[in-house]
């Protein structure tokens, strides 16, 4: 059995300017392939083994067959990452994992093996979400089973009290006048940041209620970063040649009700003519939000009781039908690449990006990849720690929830660390942060 981990990892944290790795023992990195990763396979097979007869019936009576093989499959994934082991290069004839095998033998051609613990963070964890669906890939019936639909339904019905606040706030605010104020747009988009706290990877696929984030002038001093006046003017610059927007999603559930309210005011008080909607083409980090999430949450809101989310429901549903969102689908979000990628790997995207005013970006896993995966010194400016990902202006929202992090002012790290020692892994804290520079790519 390989030994390297004991032989290998090292007892220190994450030094500067170096990718995040399971290498460094006192990381977040080591702490998630270690603990978080097996965990969530865990409650993945329970779940599966719970609902076997539940999806017997649904499907067809080859499904009890197939669950047997997922969860036989599972259990190996699960032993493969708790030992260490090289990423197997994948089966799967799909697209993307070629790509996948090419930076896995890329890697393992630079580390000796690209193993879970000694390989880049980034790669180990998409890595894992990718081998779970190819499991699935490789079913019949269950073929295009999304095993994390029902934690994601589950934590909409939860959130439903939050949603529907939000909604009369949000058809209070486009039906009292036409202008558009900063301040409206701002409280939308701190209303949108603290919903990015509603992530189901981070608490290990357990739904859980939030009842303070609708209270967001409180939540003020926990925004360490706050370029919203920025983003405004961006916004409302009314010398854009472009009325785009963009939208990177990341959680289903709260956080993409409150991404739409961010759209609709947008669109309402014509800030926006068109918003493309970018969402993953597999089931991602637990919750994050796939094209049939999204039709699915319509659904819920165009039946539900209560009639503004009724109205929202088929306001919304009209936006999609005659094209002023649409929803993009592209395989790159779940590539294991940061940003830094996107030129050479996909141009299309990163030109398509360029196409918008603003694009906003949601959420860790996209943070991550932005400043690519590395453990800046926090004070190292935004547009340093982007290294040239700058297809067009950004926005980007997120609640903390890994250790990278970067634009902050001198002092406040170590300000926050002093007063909150779990700071950078609990959600408690967030950033709205703002470039402008652009990189075209010819
Ligand atoms: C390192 O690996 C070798 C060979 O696999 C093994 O014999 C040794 O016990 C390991 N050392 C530690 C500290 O685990
Ligand atoms: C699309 O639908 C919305 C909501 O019904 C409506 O306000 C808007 O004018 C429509 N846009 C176009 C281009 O038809
Ligand atoms: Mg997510």
């Amino acid at each position: 059995m390989c030994d390297c981990e004991s032989n290998r990892s090292m007892d220190v944290k994450t030094p500067r300017n170096v990718y995040l790795s399971g290498f460094y023992k006192r990381s977040f990195a080591f702490y998630t392939i270690k603990n978080r990763m097996p965990v969530i396979i865990t409650s993945l097979l329970d779940n599966l083994a719970r609902n076997k007869l539940k999806l017997a019936e649904k499907y067809e009576e080859e499904a009890k067959e197939e669950i047997k093989t997922v969860i036989g499959q599972l259990s190996k994934l699960k032993y493969e990452i708790q030992t260490n082991k090289p990423l197997k290069l994948l089966s799967s004839q799909a697209a993307d994992a070629k790509i996948y095998n090419e930076y896995i033998t890329r890697q393992a051609n630079e580390e000796g093996h690209a193993t879970y613990f000694h390989t880049i963070w980034l790669l180990a964890e998409c890595y894992m979400y990718r081998r779970i669906w190819q499991i699935f890939e490789t079913m019949s019936v269950l073929k295009n089973f999304d095993p994390f639909q029902d934690k994601k339904e589950e934590s909409f019905f939860t959130a439903l009290p939050l949603i529907e606040q939000m909604g009369k706030y949000l058809w209070d605010s486009i039906h009292d006048s036409t202008t558009p104020s900063e301040d409206e747009f701002v409280q939308f988009m701190k209303l949108n940041l603290w919903g990015n706290k509603c992530d189901l990877s981070l608490s290990l696929g357990k739904v859980t209620e939030e009842n303070t984030l609708f209270d967001i002038s409180s939540l003020d001093k926990q925004i360490l970063s706050d370029y919203s006046t920025d983003i405004w003017k961006a916004i409302s610059a009314c010398d854009s040649s472009s009325d785009i927007v963009d939208i990177v999603f990341d959680n289903a559930g709260y956080e993409v009700f409150t991404d739409l309210c961010l759209a609709d005011y947008m669109i309402a008080k014509q800030l926006a003519k068109t918003i493309r909607l970018y969402v993953k083409t597999i089931p991602w980090f637990i919750s994050d939000v796939m094209t049939h999430d999204f039709h699915w949450m319509l659904q819920q809101l165009k039946s539900h009781e209560n009639h503004v989310l009724q109205n929202l429901g088929e306001r919304w549903q009209s936006y999609i039908d005659n094209g002023t969102w649409l929803i993009v689908e592209s395989d790159f979000w779940t590539l294991p690449f940061d940003y830094t990628y996107m030129a050479r790997v996909d141009q299309n995207l990163y030109k398509q990006l360029a196409e918008a005013k603003l694009a906003i970006f949601k959420g860790d896993l996209n943070y991550r990849k932005l400043f690519g995966e590395k453990n800046w010194d926090p004070t190292t400016s935004v547009d340093q720690a982007l290294q040239n990902f700058n297809p067009t202006k950004l926005a980007i929202l997120r609640t903390i929830k890994a250790d990278i992090v970067c634009g902050l002012e001198e002092g406040i790290a170590e300000k926050i660390e002093a007063e909150d020692p779990k700071w950078m892994e609990t959600g408690n804290w967030g950033l709205i942060q703002y470039s402008n520079k652009i990189v075209e790519i010819k």
